[in-house]
């Protein structure tokens, strides 16, 4: 039975204080759903608007690739210090501790590998990314080639239409394309084709002339880092991709083989989340490196 002896009237309607109507502070978001801004507010941190994520679902085209041998030992250390984690079923369910509170973007599409054709993909069942309690999905889309290309974005599109149903942000990883040049074209083409299709988060390369890809692209981009660089140059990468607007990056390589993945993760959140400039980083990846 409810008590209804002492049932208080509200008195403290705040009426001097109007209701927040500011916007999402998240670009092109603002008409998104609440669980899908929930989400994203779990990926990108509130302060700096930006993203540190660490992918490492390499190996489901290129198997145990260098730094990747053991998620268990390499990735999942690293796993506090990063803002988001990027990963395949497999290796988050066998070997990323379930006590993880770091978001998940579940690599959500699979197919084919480096021994054959690469992007012959389609989408693991969206149940699976509901029970991984996941913050995001990402799939590629290999705009420019012939073979790929309708297939990769029908995938994306349907991976969308789940995505909102669910309220879970979607990431458009841009594969390049095998004749294109990878220049600021092409990846300005690539990342509004993932926005104009739903995209809520791009993944594209940096690349000269990089403003105009973020400008022409409504919703946050991150960076892929590519190939392992010299942390320094890796450092520099960063800086110019979010000095050009990057909301952060999504980087494998040049983390987990860096000779000191955990000193350069926090080297390359201190140019993403504080502008630090490469020098600054780079002393920063020393003095970390130097203590471990
Ligand atoms: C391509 C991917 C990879 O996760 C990503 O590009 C790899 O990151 P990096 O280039 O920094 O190693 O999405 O399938």
């Amino acid at each position: 039975m409810a008590d209804l002896d002492d049932i208080r009237d509200g008195d403290n309607f705040g009426l001097n204080t109007p209701a927040d109507t500011s916007a999402f502070y998240l670009k092109g978001l603002n008409n998104a759903s609440w669980g899908l801004k929930n989400r994203m507010s779990r990926i990108f941190n509130r302060k700096s608007g930006r993203t540190v994520m660490l992918a490492f679902d390499h190996g489901f085209l290129m198997g145990p690739t260098s730094g990747l041998e053991r998620i268990d030992l390499n990735i999942a250390p690293l796993a506090a210090h990063a803002d988001c984690l990027m990963g395949c079923r497999g290796m988050i369910r066998t070997s990323i501790p379930a006590d993880n509170t770091k978001p998940i973007c579940l690599r959500t599409d699979t197919g084919t590998t480096i021994l054959t054709e690469m992007n012959h993909n389609v989408l693991i069942s969206e149940e699976e990314a509901v029970s991984m309690n996941v913050s995001a999905m990402a799939a590629m889309l290999s705009i420019g080639d012939a073979d790929t290309e309708a297939s990769t974005i029908a995938n994306f599109s349907r991976l969308v239409d789940i995505g909102n149903k669910y309220s879970i942000p979607v990431m458009g990883v841009t594969a390049v394309g095998k004749d294109m040049a990878r220049d600021s074209r092409y990846f300005g083409l690539a990342s509004r084709v993932c926005a104009e299709n739903g995209a809520s988060i791009v993944k594209t390369y940096y690349t000269e002339g990089f403003e105009n890809v973020v400008a022409a692209c409504p919703v946050p981009i991150v960076i892929a880092g590519g190939k392992k660089l010299p942390e320094l140059e890796a450092l520099e990468l960063c800086y110019k991709a979010i000095q050009c607007g990057a909301s952060g990056v999504d980087m494998g390589r040049n983390v987990f083989q860096s000779e000191a993945p955990l000193a350069m993760m926090t080297a390359v959140k201190e140019v993403v989340h504080n502008d630090a400039t490469p020098a600054e980083a780079f002393d920063v990846y020393n003095t970390v490196k130097n203590e471990a």
